[in-house]
């Protein structure tokens, strides 16, 4: 068994029963400052999208998949009951891992074809937040009383290699969180995973398709302003967490689409010219009228890409799957 930090599997599991930290508490405030200072400081300023999630942040992602604009989840949810008899039948995993969980429930469309069919053994989610892990591991458990649940605390840009995979894996990407990464870091991030497979394992990947326009955009600039809140919420992130006193109220949300790169961008952009201090990180900072903080991209893909990018990293795609309205694919892909 391996270790970290110097810490012991056994010690770990004991600070919080079922649960593998590879980041602590004070680790993730450590890389969050770091990340403030840097994003903030630059001339284009940025802060990166992983550090939406804290508790308001999650719900308000959860509702905005239920969202009429936004299709992902559905499409996605589609295809995913369509095809979870052979998900299972094709990859005859014993082991589940889950990269960026969250509150999941999708998840439960597989575990269910597993269990009617399957031969799976354990389920081992894997997410920043340990309180989102927590809550998904007790609900599992409740749900699945004979599926050993281990949930692991990491950051999927770092931790990957660190993690034990266990014999005759499938690992789940769903979502289309891939997307929130640029090329080098999907590229970097699906090296690291395939390096931790085995031979025939698998990898069950979520991404969200090129399509019309209008509609990606919609997605992201709902009428109701939930987008807009989640995305404003990294403001109010910033100020709770490093006890800051940016006017969160003088920045609106931006949401386009760069038919370049074909990925959404989103910005909170500052309405009037303003100070903000963040006590914390001893940072003073101005914003001119329209500057503009990138907060995320969330690019869109097509088969022939996202497949060419699968291989580069060793991994043979598969099957290909949409939804009826070919919004959404899954992609299942095999390491060679
Ligand atoms: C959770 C990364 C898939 O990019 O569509 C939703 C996050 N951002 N609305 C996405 C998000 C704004 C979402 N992912």
């Amino acid at each position: 068994m391996s270790l970290h930090h110097g810490v012991s599997v056994s010690e770990r599991q004991r600070q919080a029963p079922g649960l593998i930290s590879y980041l602590g508490p004070a680790d993730l405030e450590a890389q969050f400052r770091r990340d403030a200072l840097e994003g903030l400081s630059a001339v284009h300023k940025s802060i990166p999208s992983k550090w939406f999630y804290d508790y308001t942040g999650s719900m308000l992602f959860d509702e905005i998949t239920r969202l009429p604009e936004y299709y992902l989840t559905r499409s996605e949810r589609q295809i995913l009951s369509r095809r979870a008899a052979t998900i299972v039948q094709l990859t005859r995993a014993e082991a589940m891992v889950e990269l960026g969980c969250g509150l999941s429930e999708k998840t439960r469309v597989l575990l269910d074809a597993f269990r009617r069919r399957g031969n799976l053994k354990r389920f081992l989610p894997f997410d920043v937040d340990s309180e989102v892990l927590k809550m998904a591991a007790t609900e599992l458990l409740d749900r699945y009383p004979d599926l050993e649940v281990q949930g692991i605390v990491g950051d999927f840009e770092r931790h990957l290699s660190a993690i034990d995979v266990p014999e005759r894996s499938l690992v789940i990407f769903l979502g289309s969180t891939i997307g929130n990464l640029n090329p080098l870091q999907r590229n970097a991030l699906l090296t690291e995973l395939s390096g931790s497979l085995k031979p025939g394992d698998c990898l069950l990947l979520g991404v969200d398709l090129i399509k019309e326009v209008e509609l990606i955009k919609a997605a992201y600039n709902d009428s109701a302003g939930i987008s807009a809140a989640f995305n404003l919420n990294m403001l109010n992130v910033l100020n709770t967490r490093l006890g800051g006193n940016i006017d969160v109220d003088a920045f609106t949300h931006i949401a386009r689409f760069n038919p370049q790169t074909e990925q959404m961008e989103m910005f909170l952009r500052s309405a009037r010219p303003q100070r903000a201090r963040l006590e914390a990180i001893d940072l003073d900072v101005e914003f001119a009228r329209g500057e503009q903080i990138h907060t995320e991209i969330s690019a869109k893909f097509r088969k022939q890409g996202i497949e060419a990018e699968l291989r580069d990293a060793s991994l043979e795609p598969r099957r290909w799957w949409t939804d009826k309205d070919q919004y959404f694919a899954l992609s299942l892909s095999v390491r060679i």
